[in-house]
């Protein structure tokens, strides 16, 4: 019989992380401060992370031992599946074959819980209270909301105002979890305040709820802060992703030519190809393909340049791709893909070109997660789809040239708290936006920071 999934045993599970920094093709640019202009030390950012997180964002370690008690809890649902998409592959007559991991599996329902336990481990080792962060989509919210609740700690989230009212059922998981959560912008902050008063009827951005969060981190000794994506610290957590579909895939005999994923802040698409990286830079025919909404083009049309990782300025300047910093993108239904920037270590490979970027705008991504809803049976979240589109149109090309390629994709989460999403797909009231931000991306470059004594 043929096999539609590639299973791992529990000890089969990774012990280690992976840091791809000491396989960089040329260094990272340093995150620089933002009032001095100068290199970030690790002091500068001890009033919001702890020591252990901190030593792992400037690590030059390949290998990083995953701690027991993170490893106990992965094991609830980790290691996950890797599927063969035999039904889908049929549906489009396609000679590829297609493979994706199912980060879905997960309780939250994505790949969020990787680095939210990660990072609830080692704040309450250090005798953190309560975590505050920022949501889009809800997924990572509720991701936090679950590990706060695994580790005995207090867990507020921002959740952009858009989201929390498209989304209230991921706020229904967040508050089963333990968590409070708040519209942002709040008038719980001095940012929030101020961005409320400057756009009353604003929907709210990543940027915003993280200005939010990071005062909140900053203000209270208890507390730190917690981020979903971005930093080098939870793409790190993330390549536990990576490295079980580099077993899965060596298991069924594979070698993949294309790996595809969508792109928020960086955080799953980084943990999937990274482990796959040194293969390409020691000469491997792979391609990896980052996948981005129209409506948020950060790696399509987005400036190389230092900026702020959030609206208010609170954070350190970060060299990356952006749209800058005061972009607001559309209120389109994949949450999760609307931040200004991306990870540094992303953007860098982009860069440098050893990785792909490509963009979608909405009613194709959900045409193509119907038509995998309808072969595979998963309905994927709308970030997630945005992969999916892209294998999909990969598969398509296989079938022009007759070449049989392996492509492998990651299903970062399902989509059962977005059908109001699919909803609007299916009544044809999705809006493609595309021509709009031109501008608007314009206008926000202009606003990138001087940097100080530069
Ligand atoms: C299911 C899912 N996929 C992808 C993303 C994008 O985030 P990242 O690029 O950090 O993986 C999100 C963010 O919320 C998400 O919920």
């Amino acid at each position: 019989m043929d096999s539609y999934k590639i299973l791992l045993s529990e000890s089969e599970m990774p012990q280690e992380w992976y840091n791809i920094i000491p396989d960089l093709p040329v260094p990272m640019p340093p995150y620089l401060h933002p009032a001095t202009g100068e290199p970030l030390t690790p002091q500068d950012l001890a009033a919001i992370f702890p020591l252990e997180l901190i030593k792992q964002e400037v690590s030059v370690e390949r290998w990083i031992p995953i701690p027991d008690d993170v490893r106990r809890i992965y094991q609830l649902w980790r290691p996950s599946p890797l599927h063969r998409a035999r039904n889908l592959e049929a549906a489009l007559g396609t000679p590829a074959r297609i493979y994706y991991k199912n980060e879905s599996v997960s309780p939250a329902g994505s790949h969020k819980p990787n680095t939210a336990v990660a990072q609830a481990y080692y704040n309450q080792a250090a005798g953190i209270k309560r975590l505050a962060t920022e949501t889009g989509a809800g997924q990572w919210g509720s991701a936090l909301a679950l590990a706060c609740n695994f580790f005995n700690l207090g867990c507020t989230v921002y959740m952009v105002k858009v989201s929390y009212q498209q989304k209230p059922y991921r706020r229904s998981l967040m508050h089963i979890w333990g968590a409070e959560v708040y519209p942002s912008p709040t008038d719980r902050t001095n940012a929030g305040r101020h961005l409320r008063a400057r756009d009353p009827e604003t929907s709210g951005s990543l940027g915003m709820a993280i200005s939010e969060a990071v005062e909140d981190a900053a203000t209270h000794g208890d507390t730190n802060y917690s981020l979903g994506s971005v930093l080098n610290h939870v793409l790190l957590h993330q390549t536990i992703v990576g490295l079980e579909t580099k077993k899965q895939l060596t298991l069924a005999g594979e070698e993949p030519d294309i790996l595809i994923g969508c792109v928020g802040g960086g955080s799953n698409f980084a943990g999937f190809c990274f482990p796959f990286v040194p293969d390409k830079l020691r000469g491997k025919d792979i391609r990896f393909i980052g996948v981005e909404p129209t409506a948020c083009p950060t790696l399509t049309k987005g400036a190389y340049a230092y900026d702020f990782g959030d609206t208010a300025g609170l954070t350190p300047l970060i060299m990356m791709y952006t749209l800058g910093h005061s972009f607001v993108p559309s209120g389109i239904h994949a949450g999760g893909l609307r931040y200004h920037g991306d990870a540094p270590l992303l953007c860098l490979l982009v860069h440098e070109k050893v990785i792909e970027a490509r963009a979608y705008p909405q009613n194709p991504v959900f045409e193509a997660a119907r038509l995998f809803a309808a072969t595979e049976g998963i309905i994927p979240a709308p970030e997630t789809a945005h992969a999916v589109k892209a294998a999909v149109d990969e598969a398509r090309v296989c079938k022009e040239t007759g070449k049989a390629r392996c492509i492998v994709f990651n299903f970062s989460g399902h989509g059962h708290f977005d059908l109001t999403a699919y909803d609007a797909y299916l009544e044809g009231t999705l809006k493609d936006i595309e021509i709009e931000p031109d501008e608007m991306i314009k206008k926000a470059l202009a606003d990138l920071p001087r940097l100080p004594g530069k």
